[in-house]
């Protein structure tokens, strides 16, 4: 039976999970089933969405694009579901799209992206560039320097983000001295040849788009040169607290990024959040803005749900658009136009505790401007 026929019946709400907890993603994937998780558990402590369970359906689709898709296509065809928690990688996303939309499912992305995208059937819970790079290429110009090194992992988010920077970098009178990719499994060594490029080219910045397990080689790798962090740091909008926790706080110290949402923010639906987190998944756990997004936009859709009382995508998405959630990091919202969610902007230095210190955050949300035509753009100012 459809999943949307079953209203009032006291039969579950099923939904799928679709994130990576096996594979070279896995590092921070895994975080975002976490995320779900504990928002499902939430809300069914609480009796629900309108007196019916919420149950997960997980699949883990191991770092595989083509796993993310063929299980997307089980989710909707085999499993009747018609709402999707899943993927990081832009190039999950993007395999996942066409059957999404083909089969009108709606996904709910909790990751930060390239922009320059818009579906019906995709709520973008993560940051757009304007909600992340702009204010990130404004500070680090400011700060260190208008020479920047790019280093990504060699796929769509990593290119279409460095070409986005490298467009404010030179509305900023600064240049590109160096650009490289690697392999998504890219290891310690792979990074030798980079670095050593990095050394002789003598970069302000090196502005990384490096994901997964790949971090961790970065970072030690760059340790492993001795090069200074307070000269030259990495700058990245990719290394949360999960990756910085296994590559050892000692290794990330100094380092920057750029997020919605860090473990450290101060208030008491953090707080909460991150007791929550801690006592479920263990006390040396730590939550990221990946997590955060993934744990705010299950109670975005499951307020959307208690209105709709239905998981027709037609039915539910004009309840989620304009929709708002009081979100560890702030109260967050829908965009009704594009379907992105407004977000806060903020700047975190990585410390010896292997937490970010907020050095800028923006005033107010900052509202989502995916293909950046420049009405979005969040001015930061000294946290
Ligand atoms: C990403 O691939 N959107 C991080």
């Amino acid at each position: 039976m459809k999943q949307e026929s079953l209203a009032n019946t006291g039969e579950p709400w099923r939904v799928g999970v679709l994130f990576s907890r096996t594979g070279f993603m896995a590092i921070i994937e895994e975080t975002q089933v976490h995320g779900t998780l504990i928002a499902i558990e939430e809300i069914n402590e609480r009796g629900g969405v309108n007196g019916r369970e919420l149950v997960p359906v997980i699949y883990d689709p191991a770092s595989e694009n083509a796993l993310f898709r063929a299980y997307a296509k089980r989710m909707i065809v085999e499993d009747q579901l018609s709402t999707i928690f899943g993927c990081y990688t832009s190039s999950s996303r993007k395999a996942v799209l066409p059957i999404v939309e083909r089969l009108n499912c709606l996904l709910w992305y909790p990751t930060l992206y390239e922009g320059f995208e818009y579906s019906p059937n995709v709520i973008y819970t993560g940051a757009a560039p304007n909600q992340n790079s702009v204010a990130l290429c404004q500070f680090l110009t400011e700060k260190y320097g208008s020479r920047f090194y790019l280093i990504g992992s060699d796929y769509v988010y990593p290119r279409e983000s460095n070409r986005v920077m490298r467009e404010l970098l030179s509305k900023r009178g600064g240049h590109v001295v160096g650009e490289r990719y690697v392999g998504l499994r890219a290891s310690r060594r792979d990074f030798v040849p980079v670095l050593n490029e990095i050394r002789d080219l003598s970069p302000d910045v090196i502005f990384s788009t490096v994901v997964g397990e790949a971090t961790v080689s970065l970072y030690q790798a760059y340790a492993d040169f001795g090069f200074d962090p307070r000269i030259t740091p990495i700058a990245s909008l990719t290394t949360t607290e999960a990756e910085i926790r296994a590559m050892g706080a000692d290794v990330g110290e100094g380092h920057i990024t750029a997020a919605p949402y860090f473990e450290g923010l101060p208030g008491v639906t953090n707080d909460a959040f991150v007791k929550r987190y801690k006592r479920r998944f263990g006390e040396d756990q730590s939550t990221n803005m990946c997590v955060e997004a993934a744990y705010f936009q299950v109670h975005l859709f499951a307020r959307a749900l208690e209105h709709a009382n239905s998981l027709d995508p037609e039915i539910l998405r004009p309840m989620v658009l304009g929709s708002t959630y009081d979100a560890p990091q702030g109260t967050v919202s829908i965009d009704a136009g594009c379907g992105h969610a407004k977000l806060w902007s903020r700047i975190g230095r990585a410390n010896g505790r292997g937490q970010f210190d907020v050095l800028q955050e923006s005033s107010s949300l900052v509202p989502p401007d995916p293909f950046l035509t420049g009405t979005g753009f969040g001015r930061l100012a000294p946290a």
